[in-house]
Parts: C-alpha cells; structure tokens; sequence
C-alpha cells in the first residue's frame, strides 16, 4: 500500500481549485469568444448588396443610395435599410457611410447654406469635405468610413465598410 495518501486538507484544496478553475474558465470562454468573433467571421462571397441604383446614372454629386438586406442575430432575422453617399470620380465609384463619426448621426450632403459643397451632420455642426474628410474645428475627429463597391450588370452594389482610404 502507498504512503502518498492525501489529507483531508489537499484534497479540499485540489477539489475547489479543480472546480474554481472549472467556473472561472466557464465565464472566460464566452467572453473571449465574444471579443474576437469578428475576427473569425469568414468574409463571405455573398458580401455585397445589390441596389437599385444604375452606375451610369451617377454623377459628380454625392446622391443618397439605399439598400437593404437581411441580418441574422442568432435566431432572430431581420430586415435592415441602410443608406450610402455615392457619386463618381473619374471612372471610380465612391461611397461614403452616413454616419457622422462624432456621436453617429447621420450627415447629409449640402445640407448647409454657408457650405454647399461638404456633408453636414445637423446634430452638432459636423462638417465633412466630399471624400469624407472631417473638416478640422468642427466636432468630428476622423473621416467619413467608406463602403466598398462594385458593379454587376451596370447596377450598383455596396459591400462592407472600410476605413475611409481616400484621405
Ligand atoms: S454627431 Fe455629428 S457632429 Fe455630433
């Protein structure tokens, strides 16, 4: 017979550090989880969106495009409307996010008499120059995000947001 007996003592000690390991690693798990779930989230191909806006209609001037789109959240579906500045540059396709990045309002474009040519965000005076670049004294501290696009069939299509890449 072995002289390695456990006390009465180890064994509690061994018995609730197995079990508060076992507890603390139960609540960790599904907030590491949630924190890095983006992360794994797979890009899938069926990203982009098609609207119903025809790319040879565009012009020089941003113009409001909607779009819509079904969101699952768990076991809940969904309908969304979401909305993208857009115009043409050249032969290139700019969509800007509304979303005023000061509080998240939402930015219009020449909405503002004294300053036709920028996007406005009426909550706070935010001001946006037409890449989306926040206009410096005024409440905003980064630039509009952008969306991606691109065109099937000469219709547009709006795919994830990006960081603004144009300023
Ligand atoms: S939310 Fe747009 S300026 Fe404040």
């Amino acid at each position: 017979m072995s002289n390695n007996r456990v006390s009465r003592r180890q064994f509690l000690n061994y018995t609730l550090t197995g079990v508060g390991g076992f507890m603390a690693a139960g609540m960790l798990m599904p907030m590491v989880r949630f924190a890095i779930d983006p992360v794994l989230q797979k890009a899938e191909a069926g990203d982009f969106i098609a609207t119903e806006k025809k790319v040879a209609d565009l012009t020089e001037t941003p113009e409001r495009v909607d779009f819509s789109y079904e969101q699952v959240d768990a076991w809940y579906t969904s309908q969304v409307t979401d909305t993208a500045w857009v115009y043409k540059e050249g032969d290139k396709i700019i969509a800007l996010s509304p979303i005023c990045k000061h509080l998240g309002c939402t930015v219009n474009w020449g909405a503002n008499e004294d300053h036709p040519n920028q996007f406005f965000c009426p909550c706070h005076g935010g001001r946006y120059e037409k890449n989306g670049k926040n206009v410096p004294k005024t409440p905003p501290l980064g630039p509009l995000d952008q969306f991606e696009v691109k065109v099937t069939d000469g219709l547009l299509y709006i795919g994830k947001k990006v960081p603004n890449k144009l300023v």
